[in-house]
This record gives C-alpha cells, structure tokens and sequence, in this order.
C-alpha cells in the first residue's frame, strides 16, 4: 500500500507598500490594527538616526511603549556577519519575543542586513520596513531579499522574508544626497527600459525640476514600486522574470568588482552597463537606441577606464555568481520595454558592446 504525505507550504502572503508625504498617522494606524504587543525595535541607518532619529521614535512611541532603537552604520560594511550577529546579540539580550516587529529605516544596507536579522531570529519576527533613499523606496524593500554579504561576493548569504508592510515616506529624501538620489535613479531608468518607455520622458522632466520629495518624485517612486512588485509578483523566487530586473547589471557587478567597490557607485555602474546592454540588443537587431540614455549622461560622473581594460571586465563578467555553465546570460531587449534572457558566447559583442558604453561616456 502506497502512503503519500502531503505538505502544503502556504502560498505567498500579501502585504502592502504605502507611499506618500508625511505617512506617520497611516504607520501609526498600522501599528495598532496588527501588533497587540507594546514593544518595538527600530533598526535604523546611523545617518538616517542622526537626521531623524528623534521624529521616527517620538511617532513610534505614539503606540508603543518600548521603541529600543538598533544603529545600523552606515555603508555596505554593515551588511557583514558581524553586523548580523550584533543586531541578534541585541534583540535575544532585550527580550525579542516572536510577536515583536522589528522597524528597518534606512537604505537597502538597513533593509537587507536587519531583514535577514528579522527572518533569522526566532526563526522570524514580523518585519516591517520604512525604506528612506530612493534605491530602497523603488528597489530593495520591495520583493522580500534580505542579506548580507560575504568576502566571497555580495550578497551570498540570505533569505527571502517578505516584510508585514512597507512604509514609504518621501519626507526623508529632504536630506538624501545628490549622489544617492542619482544612484536610486538609475534603477528607475532600468524599470523605464524594461517595462515602461514612457517613464523616460517623465524621468528627464522629474531631474529637470531638481532633486526634491516632490508630488512629480512621489508618482515616479509610486510607478517604479508598482513596476518592481509586480514583477516580483510574477516570479517569487528568480527564476524568470525576475531576472530582467538585473537589465545592465551583468556589466554593472562587473566594473564594481573590476574597480573594487566604493570606487565606482553602484548607480554609476548600473547606468553604464544599460547602455552597454542596449547596444548589444541593437546589435542583434532591435530598434532600442543608447541615445535614450543620452540627457542622464552629466548626472553620472563616470571615470571611464581605457579600452585595454575590456578583456579584463569580460573574465569579471565570466566569473558572475549569475553565469550558468560558463556561459554568461544577458537581459537585452526586443525593444523597450520588452526585455528577454539571452545566453552570451559571443566575447566580440561583449567587447563592442562595452566599448559603445565607454565611448558614449567619454
Ligand atoms: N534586497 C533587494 O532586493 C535589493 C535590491 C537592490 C539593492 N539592494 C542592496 O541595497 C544596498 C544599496 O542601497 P542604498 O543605495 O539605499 O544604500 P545605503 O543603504 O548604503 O544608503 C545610501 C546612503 O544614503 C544614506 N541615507 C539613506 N537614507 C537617507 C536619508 N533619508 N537622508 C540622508 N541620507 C540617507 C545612508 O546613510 C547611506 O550613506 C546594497 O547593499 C544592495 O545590495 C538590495
């Protein structure tokens, strides 16, 4: 007699991103409608605490009795094992119990090393996330990656921990830098090259008016949002769709690694890597210009490296954690907003490809 057993692993839960100016009275309303305990730990960027530490607890405490604040410093060195392991030491030493919510404020630094100390401790706590650049109010806090890195590679230990809710509150972007809204940016762009062409225009007219949280910022942050959970939406785990989410990234990780991190921004990196992505896709036949990238081009101070170097990107390239059986997989486009996978064994386009992206550049 066969005996089968049959386990059901519930299906994705759902959860909200709420967006706008001046949210506090929706978070607040949130807070007391889910969480019957009093107690609260906020995770929180060390920048974005010195900025708004005090407004973020004076609300919080406006429901909870215990706001115990977890200074996350800022930069990419705070997603390390040991940041992961400190913010577990300090929940367990005050008490975290496995109904406490744990608040991340911050940029996807915050959101991705205090989501992974959320999915880990307890086995899970109820996470929610208020993210505060525009990289994380458009990218990281959407679709449930949490991680840190590890000196092998960025990002290569994790979870996927989708959050109770995101808050997005564009009054923090009052204090964000030029340079970090310019790296938010990019991804906005990469979301017009891959879903929505229309978003370009808007964009320039949005860059044109200054860097400011104003209502032009929030229906762009709200449309990115919306374009990101859905393709999230449609592919929980990365094994499809979600992949065209890395559209100019394979080049991107790769001058990042080729300039050792920090020298070059993400933001910068991404931005050229799209134009190297969309000229490989006009050579193999589609009707996608690089030229659109053309108006962004003063807002990325790019040093662009000297042509030699382009074999040594293309072994980068090679050695991408995204490179299956060797062979180096690509997002390029049909045409705008059409993006498709394409395995890539032609180093010829690759070298040219890299070249069209350094010489729009120089
Ligand atoms: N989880 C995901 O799906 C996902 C997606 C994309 C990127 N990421 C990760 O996100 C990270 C990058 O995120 P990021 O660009 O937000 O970096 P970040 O968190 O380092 O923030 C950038 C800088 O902006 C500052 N900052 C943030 N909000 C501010 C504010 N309101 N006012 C003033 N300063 C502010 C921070 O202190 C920091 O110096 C990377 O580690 C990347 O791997 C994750």
């Amino acid at each position: 007699m066969s005996h089968s057993i049959n386990i059901r692993i519930a299906q994705q839960t759902s959860y909200d991103v709420y967006t706008g100016r001046n949210i506090w009275d929706k978070v607040i309303a949130y807070f007391e409608s889910h969480y019957s305990g009093r107690k609260l730990f906020i995770a929180i960027d060390s920048r974005v605490d010195k900025l708004h530490g005090q407004k973020v607890q004076e609300e919080c405490k406006r429901y909870f009795q215990s706001c115990h604040v977890l200074q996350v410093p800022e930069g990419e060195e705070s997603k390390s094992i040991q940041q992961w392991s400190l913010l577990q030491d300090k929940l367990l030493e005050n008490g975290v119990e496995r109904s406490t919510p744990l608040l991340a404020v911050g940029g996807g630094v915050t959101g991705d090393v205090a989501g992974f100390a959320a999915a880990s401790v307890l086995r899970g706590i109820p996470l929610v996330h208020m993210p505060t650049s525009l990289l994380a109010m458009v990218d990281s806090s959407i679709g449930g990656k949490t991680g840190i890195n590890h000196s092998v590679g960025k990002n290569l230990i994790g979870a996927f921990y989708q959050p109770d809710a995101v808050f997005t509150d564009i009054e923090f972007l009052e204090t964000l830098d030029r340079r970090e809204w310019i790296g938010g940016l990019a991804e906005m762009l990469k979301y017009a090259a891959i879903r929505k062409p229309a978003l370009f225009d808007q964009l320039e007219q949005a860059v044109e008016a200054g860097f400011k949280p104003s209502d032009q910022w929030l229906a762009l942050i709200r449309e990115s949002a919306q374009i990101k959970a859905d393709i999230v939406q449609e592919d929980v785990h990365e094994s499809g769709k979600r992949t065209w989410l890395n559209f100019g990234h394979t080049f991107a990780h790769a001058l990042e690694k080729w300039a050792g991190y920090g020298n070059i921004s993400h933001g910068e990196a991404v931005f050229t890597g799209m134009i190297a992505a969309t000229y490989f896709s006009k050579m193999l036949g589609s009707s996608v210009e690089e030229i659109r990238f053309e108006p962004f081009k003063p807002l990325y101070n790019i040093n662009v490296p000297g042509d030699e170097t382009i074999p040594e990107l293309i072994q980068v390239m090679q050695s991408d954690k995204k490179v299956k059986e060797q062979t180096i997989r690509l997002v390029l486009l049909k045409k705008w907003g059409a993006p498709y996978l394409k395995k890539c064994e032609n180093e010829l386009a690759l070298h040219d490809s890299w070249k069209a992206a350094f010489d729009a550049l120089r």
